[in-house]
C-alpha cells in the first residue's frame, strides 16, 4: 500500500504510473504533464486531471462526489467517467454500446483490478480492468502506456466476453480524452479533398457535438484522425495544447462534444456507423491505439513530441533509423505508358542525377492499358516487358539503384481475368448494380481466401523479383458493403475486418521481406494515418504534385506526422493540375522538405536542368538527416503570409536549415525579418554567406533577413555552429 510519501518516493525513482491508495488515484506521469484517473465510492473509474504535472500529490483533485444538478443531469451524466459504457443515466457519447443475447442493451461497468508495469527504457503501461456489475459477464480493458520523455499516452480497452452466449457490439471507443473544464476550446484539425488534403482548419466549439469521421471505408482525404485543442489563444511556441491521434486505417470516428455546463470531452475510435460485432464466448475485441498528448508550449511542441514518438516508437523497426533513400516515379513521366523501353531510359537518367530507387508505377501488369481494365492480374504485362521485370530490375540494380513497384492490391476493375472467374470475392448485395468508381470494385478482404490471394501474389512479386520498394495504392471507397454468404449478424464487420486483413497481409509481409520499404498512398493522402504508419514506412500525402500547393500540404501534414513519412516530388512545370510553373529550384525546394523524389520525365529535361537537379539530389543527401530526424519548426505560415518560412534543426541545435518561399512581390516590399526558433542562445553561428559569426540569440530575437524577388521564388539557408561561447 502506497502512502502519499511512498508516492514522492515512488516519483523520485522515476516511475511515471503509481497508485496512491490513501486518494485512490492512478497517477501517470511524463516528464511535464500528469494524467490521473480516480476511483470513486460505487468503483466507477473516473478522468479527474490531465494537464501539467503538478507538485505534490495533493494538488491532483480527488473523484467527483457531486449531487448532479437535477432529474434530468444526474451525477452519472456529470462525472467524467473515464470509460463510459451506455445504460442508466449517460446520455453523452459512450465508450461501449452492447445488446446482449437476451436483448438487454445497458452496461454498468465497475472497477476489479489493475497492474502496473514497468517496461524498459522510457514506457510505463497500466491496466484496469472492469466487469459488468449487473453480471452479463462482460470483461473491459483499460490499457494506458506513458511515454516519459515524449509527454504523451497511448490508450486502448478489449473487451472480452466472459459468458455462454455471444453478444453484440455496437459501438466500441479506443477511449475519452477530457479536457479541463472550460467553455472556449478551439478545436485544430486536418480536413480536404484528393488533390487538396491536410488543410489545416481550426473552429470554436460550442455546446453539442463536432464529428471527423470516415465512413469511406478507409481512412480519406476529407478528414484525419488527428486534433489538437486549446483555449483560442495558443501559437506555435506557447499556449496550452492537448492534442491526439488515432491508429486506425478503416472507419474512424474523433467526436468532441461540449456539455451545457463547460465539459469538453473527446471520443474517438472505429466509426459505429453501420458497425456492429458479433462477440463470441470467450473472444475478445481489442481497439485501435488513441494516442494523446499535452503540452503548455505550443503546436510546434505538440508537433515535435508527435515525430519524435512516431521516429521512435510508431514507424516499422526494420527502416525506422534508416535514411529515406531519394526515389524517381515514373508515374507522371509516362503514366500508363509503362514498357521496358520507356523505363530504362528514365532509369539511366535518374541514376544520373542521383536517385537510389527505381519505381515504376501503374500500367505493368495484366491488361492494363488505362484505369479501365486490368487490376487484379498480377502478371507482369508481356507486350511492355516481353521478358518479364528482370531485365529491367538488373539494369536498374546495375545503375546502383534499388527497383520499387507499384500495386493495388485490394481493388478489381470488372474488365480483370480475377472478376471474370471470382465475381463473388468483392463487397456487394445480391441483385443490385455494383458501383464502380475509377472503374473498380473492392475486394472483400473480410474473405479469408480474398487474404490469401493477395498475400500469395505479393510473395510471389517479392520472392521472384529483387524488388526494395512497394508503393501500395488504393483508389476508390467502399459502396455496397454487402458479404453474402455470411450470417447477417456478421456483416457489418467488414469494415474492421477489412483493415485488419490489410494489417495482416502487409506485417507477413513485412516479416518475410524485411528490406522492402513500404509507401502508403490512396489516390495521394488518404491513407496517413498512425495505424498505416505502424506497418508502412512513409507515405505519398498527395497526388498534388504543384510545388505551392505542397507547401500547404505538407504544413498540416508536418502538425501531425513526421517529415520523414512525407514524400515530394519534383515534377514538371507546369504542373499538370494547376497548370502553374514554378523554377526548378523552387520546385526542389518544396519538395526537399521531406523525403525528395523526383516525379518529371527526365528525357524532357534540358542539360542546364539536369545540371540543377545534380546539384540539388546532392544538397538534399547533406541535409537529409537534419530534415528527416530533426526538429521542425514552422516559422511562417503559407496560410497566413505571403512568405512561408520552416526550419529544421538537428536535436543538437548544431545544423540549421531555413527553406523560405515568396508568394508575390507587391509594393516594392523590403525583406522582412524572419525569427528562428530552438538554438542554442548562448553558441555562435555561421549563416551560409555571410563571414561574421552571430549568437542563437540575436538569430531567435533579431531573426535574419532573406532576399526574396518577383513572385515565386525560394531559398533554402544553411546555418552551422561554430562554437561555445
Ligand atoms: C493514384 C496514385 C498516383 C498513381 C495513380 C496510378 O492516383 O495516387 O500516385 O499511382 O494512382 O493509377
Amino acid at each position: 500500500m502506497l502512502s502519499e510519501r511512498n508516492f514522492i518516493y515512488k516519483r523520485m525513482l522515476n516511475m511515471s504510473v503509481s497508485y496512491c491508495e490513501d486518494k485512490k488515484l492512478w497517477i501517470l506521469e511524463s516528464k511535464n504533464t500528469s494524467y490521473v484517473i480516480g476511483l470513486d465510492e460505487e468503483s466507477n473509474l473516473q478522468n479527474v486531471y490531465w494537464g501539467t504535472k503538478l507538485p505534490y500529490v495533493n494538488d491532483y483533485p480527488t473523484v467527483d462526489f457531486k449531487h448532479g444538478h437535477s432529474s434530468f443531469d444526474a451525477r452519472e451524466g456529470f462525472t467524467n467517467l473515464e470509460y463510459p459504457a451506455w445504460g442508466g443515466l449517460l446520455y453523452s457519447e459512450p465508450c461501449l454500446k452492447v445488446t446482449f443475447s437476451d436483448n438487454v442493451r445497458n452496461l454498468s461497468l465497475k472497477y476489479v483490478g489493475y497492474e502496473i508495469t514497468e517496461n524498459a527504457e522510457d514506457i510505463s503501461e497500466l491496466r484496469i480492468d472492469l466487469i459488468d456489475s449487473l453480471s452479463y459477464k462482460l470483461q473491459v480493458s483499460l490499457y494506458f502506456r506513458v511515454f516519459k520523455e515524449l509527454d504523451i499516452i497511448e490508450k486502448y480497452s478489449k473487451v472480452l466476453n466472459k459468458g455462454e452466449n455471444p453478444m453484440t457490439i455496437e459501438s466500441i471507443q479506443s477511449g475519452n480524452w477530457y479536457l479541463p473544464k472550460d467553455e472556449n476550446y478551439r478545436l485544430t484539425y486536418l480536413t480536404g479533398r484528393w488533390s487538396g488534403e491536410t488543410q489545416l482548419k481550426q473552429t470554436i466549439l460550442t455546446e453539442g457535438k463536432k464529428i471527423i469521421e470516415s465512413r469511406r471505408g478507409t481512412t480519406s482525404p476529407h478528414a484525419n484522425p488527428w486534433f489538437a485543442l486549446d483555449k483560442g489563444n495558443a501559437e506555435e511556441e506557447h499556449g496550452d495544447v492537448w492534442f491526439g491521434a488515432l491508429a486506425w486505417s478503416g472507419n474512424w470516428k474523433i467526436a468532441f462534444e461540449l456539455s451545457t455546463f463547460g465539459q469538453l470531452k473527446v471520443t474517438g475510435g472505429i466509426n459505429d456507423f453501420d458497425f456492429s460485432w458479433n462477440l463470441k464466448p470467450n473472444s475478445s475485441f481489442i481497439t485501435p491505439i488513441f494516442t494523446g498528448g499535452y503540452t503548455e508550449k505550443g503546436f510546434g511542441v505538440a508537433s515535435r513530441s508527435m515525430h519524435s514518438y512516431q521516429l521512435k516508437h510508431i514507424l516499422p523497426k526494420e527502416h525506422a533509423n534508416e535514411l529515406r533513400k531519394v526515389i524517381y516515379n515514373s508515374w507522371e513521366a509516362t503514366y500508363f505508358d509503362v514498357d521496358a523501353k520507356s523505363q530504362r531510359s528514365l532509369a539511366k537518367k535518374a541514376a544520373s542525377i542521383g536517385v537510389e530507387v527505381f519505381v515504376i508505377d501503374d500500367g505493368w501488369f495484366g491488361e492494363r492499358n488505362s484505369d479501365k481494365a486490368g487490376l487484379g492480374d498480377w502478371n507482369v504485362n508481356k507486350n511492355k516487358f516481353p521478358e518479364g521485370l528482370t531485365p529491367l530490375i538488373e539494369t536498374v540494380n546495375n545503375l546502383g539503384m534499388d527497383f520499387g513497384i507499384w500495386v493495388e492490391p485490394e481493388m478489381v476493375n470488372p474488365d480483370s481475368d480475377l472478376y471474370r472467374k471470382h465475381p463473388d470475392w468483392i463487397y456487394y448485395f445480391p441483385g443490385l448494380p455494383r458501383t464502380e468508381a475509377r472503374n473498380q470494385l473492392v475486394l472483400n478482404l473480410a474473405r479469408t481466401d480474398v487474404k490469401e490471394y493477395i498475400y500469395n501474389f505479393m510473395d510471389n512479386l517479392l520472392g521472384k523479383n529483387n524488388i526494395k520498394f512497394i508503393k501500395w495504392d488504393m483508389n476508390r471507397h467502399f459502396t455496397e458493403p454487402g458479404w453474402p454468404g455470411v450470417a447477417i449478424e456478421d456483416q457489418k464487420e467488414i469494415w474492421v475486418r477489412h483493415t485488419l486483413s490489410l494489417y495482416e497481409i502487409v506485417e507477413r509481409l513485412k516479416q518475410k521481406y524485411p528490406g522492402v520499404v513500404f509507401e502508403a498512398c490512396s489516390g495521394g493522402g488518404g491513407r496517413v494515418d498512425l495505424g498505416i504508419l505502424r506497418r508502412m514506412d512513409e507515405c505519398w500525402p498527395s497526388d498534388n504534385t504543384d510545388a505551392f500547393d505542397r507547401l500547404k500540404i505538407q504544413e498540416g501534414f508536418s502538425f501531425a506526422y513526421l517529415p520523414k513519412a512525407m514524400v515530394a516530388w519534383v515534377t514538371d512545370s507546369p504542373n499538370w493540375l494547376n497548370g502553374r510553373a514554378l523554377s526548378l529550384i523552387y520546385r526542389f525546394h518544396s519538395a526537399m522538405m521531406g523525403t525528395l523524389g523526383i516525379g518529371g520525365n527526365l528525357n524532357h529535361w534540358s542539360k542546364e536542368e539536369i545540371e540543377i537537379a545534380i546539384k540539388m539530389i546532392s544538397l538534399y543527401k547533406e541535409i537529409r538527416p537534419v530534415v528527416q530526424e530533426g526538429n521542425l519548426y514552422r516559422l511562417l505560415s503559407p496560410r497566413t503570409n505571403n512568405i512561408t518560412a520552416v526550419e529544421y534543426t538537428d536535436k543538437k541545435g548544431l545544423e540549421i536549415l531555413v527553406f523560405a518561399f515568396l508568394h508575390s512581390s507587391q509594393f516594392g516590399e523590403l525583406p522582412k525579418a524572419i525569427y528562428l526558433k530552438g538554438l542554442q542562445a548562448t553558441a555562435l553561428y555561421k549563416v551560409e554567406g555571410s563571414d561574421e559569426l552571430i549568437s542563437g540569440t540575436a538569430l531567435m530575437k533579431r531573426g535574419i533577413y532573406i532576399t526574396l524577388k518577383g513572385d515565386f521564388d525560394s531559398k533554402l539557408i544553411r546555418i552551422k555552429k561554430i562554437e561555445s561561447i
